[in-house]
């Protein structure tokens, strides 16, 4: 769906998502992430960039696994330590993951998908038309019930700055693998809290998609 029928459905509040492919009702467990190997770090950091080109097939599982670990997965088990940082380690951002079968909450510790919503709401996931049929939207989301300790003016600040720190090891984690990938905050907040079924207080951060890079066919 192009940008201005987005904007417009978005206006009389019918921005919805799709119906759902295929039945994916259990939680499902990830492979184990690869913890190891890639491309040295500087060469991901001198190759990370935002890309709008995605071809729609699926991500292979284990990219699936470890790019889900890149966000948001446990590094420190004994610690429950993440691979991002969070203010007061109040770990607050919950990861969603949008894809063609429903819309996914992530389980870091199980390291695990459980199902939340059973659509497909990758096109309300943003207003730019290559959200719907990229593989994958991931969603960041704040939940304020985990920041009881951070002071209330603060808590919107510190949640983007996670969100922030997540989205940079997608990228990296992207360019290493030669995927495409784009944060972005361009979307409908009210049709996206609806079609995600979010309580009130769970906020909205960002959005961000992946997939493989499409390659442009030349003549
Ligand atoms: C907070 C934030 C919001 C963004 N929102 C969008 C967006 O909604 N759509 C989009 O296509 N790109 C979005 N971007 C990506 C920027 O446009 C992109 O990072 C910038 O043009 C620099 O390009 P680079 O990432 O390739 O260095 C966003 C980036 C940030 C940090």
């Amino acid at each position: 769906m192009n940008t201005l029928t987005k904007l417009a459905l978005g206006l009389i509040g019918q921005l919805k998502p799709l119906p759902s492919v295929g039945d994916q009702t259990l939680r499902r467990v990830l492979l184990p992430p690869t913890v190891n190997g890639g491309m040295p770090l500087m060469s991901a950091l001198a190759k990370r960039h935002s890309l709008r080109e995605f071809a729609p097939q699926p991500l292979p599982e284990q990219v699936l696994s470890d790019l889900l670990w890149a966000a948001a997965g446990i590094n420190r088990h004994d610690v429950d330590g993440r691979t991002a940082p969070s203010a007061l380690n109040a770990q607050e951002v919950l990861l969603y993951v949008a894809m063609p079968q429903g819309l996914f909450l992530y389980e870091p510790k199980p390291h695990a998908l459980r199902p939340v919503v059973d659509s497909d709401v990758r096109r309300v996931t943003g207003n730019q038309d290559f959200v719907d049929t990229a593989p994958l939207d991931l969603v960041f989301v704040a939940d304020h019930a985990r920041m009881k300790l951070v002071p209330a003016a603060k808590r919107e600040a510190y949640a983007h700055a996670t969100a922030g720190a997540m989205a940079q090891n997608v990228y990296l984690y992207c360019a290493s693998e030669g995927l495409a990938t784009v944060i972005r905050a361009w979307f409908d907040r009210d049709a996206l809290a609806r079609a995600m079924g979010l309580q009130a207080d769970h906020q909205l951060l960002l959005s961000q998609t992946v997939g493989a890079i499409k390659l442009v066919q030349t003549a």
